[in-house]
């Protein structure tokens, strides 16, 4: 998985999944937690509307839990948003920003991105910042240059110093069963950790840097393997607490 310093994370994304019977996998992930080592962090994100909920169902436990997006501003006229501080104010602790579904359904530009990461740095969140190229990109050849684009867009430079986290998601791996090959995720890992290790010095080595795309129970220990892998974004396999905990086993064995 990673040599340096990196504490692994296996954070799960419900997307628009769940109602409120939902919050027993996550009393069942918490307490399965219990049976594994803790070398590892372990995070849920459900949708908002459970996240209260689901918080208060995790207190105790090791199990974390974040919100799927946030507002770039603290509060005011913006119908239908939820702030950064306002996932603060709930106990939660890590918002996912810039993930391709909103990036592709709600237009999130790079510049986006950075605004509502700034907004999770100001909230006291710890952000996981979604990067990933689509399948016209990768058979075209711009992998690298976009997500290397995205990369530098999407990071604002006031993450200097703080604790962020970094997914690589190829678009065409997410929800299709289609995963990205080892050779594959290891290129894209180990730019990113070079483009943060030249932006951010001395700090890339802390940040962990999550696949995403089709990561189930049984091709987790692979991904997980791969050299500046340093946990998975999981959405699917997230949603059954049985494939999420074997996930997360995977990933504190790879260690
Ligand atoms: P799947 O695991 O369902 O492919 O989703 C990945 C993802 O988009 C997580 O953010």
């Amino acid at each position: 998985m990673e040599s340096g310093m990196v504490r692994p994370l296996i954070a799960g994304n419900w997307k628009m999944n769940g109602l409120s019977s939902a919050c027993e996998t996550i009393a069942e992930v918490a307490k399965g937690l219990e049976q594994y080592s803790d070398a590892a962090d372990c995070l849920i994100c459900p949708p908002a509307t459970l996240l209260s909920k689901v918080t208060e169902t995790a207190k105790g436990s090791r199990l974390k839990t974040g919100a799927q997006d946030c507002h770039s501003a603290a509060s005011g006229a913006h119908t239908g948003d939820v702030s950064a501080e306002m996932i603060a104010d709930l106990g939660a602790s890590y918002v996912i920003i810039g993930h391709s579904e909103r990036r592709a359904d709600h237009g999130e530009t790079s510049e986006i991105v950075a605004a509502k990461t700034e907004a999770a740095f100001r909230a006291g969140l710890t952000p996981i910042i979604c990067i990933g190229e689509t399948l016209e990109e990768r058979e075209a050849g711009r992998t690298i240059e976009v997500v290397s684009e995205q990369l530098a867009g999407s990071i604002p430079a006031s993450a200097f110093g703080k604790a962020f986290v970094v997914a690589y998601e190829p678009v065409w791996a997410i929800g299709t069963g289609k995963v990205a090959s080892t050779g594959q995720v290891g290129e894209v890992h180990d730019k990113v950790r070079e483009i943060l290790g030249e932006r951010f010095p001395g700090q890339a080595d802390q940040t962990p840097i999550l696949y995403g795309g089709s990561m189930k129970p049984d091709n987790a220990a692979e991904l997980l393997a791969v050299e500046n892998v340093d946990g998975g974004l999981i959405g699917g396999a997230s949603l059954k607490a049985e494939d999420f905990l074997a996930i997360y086993a995977a990933c504190v064995s790879a260690k």
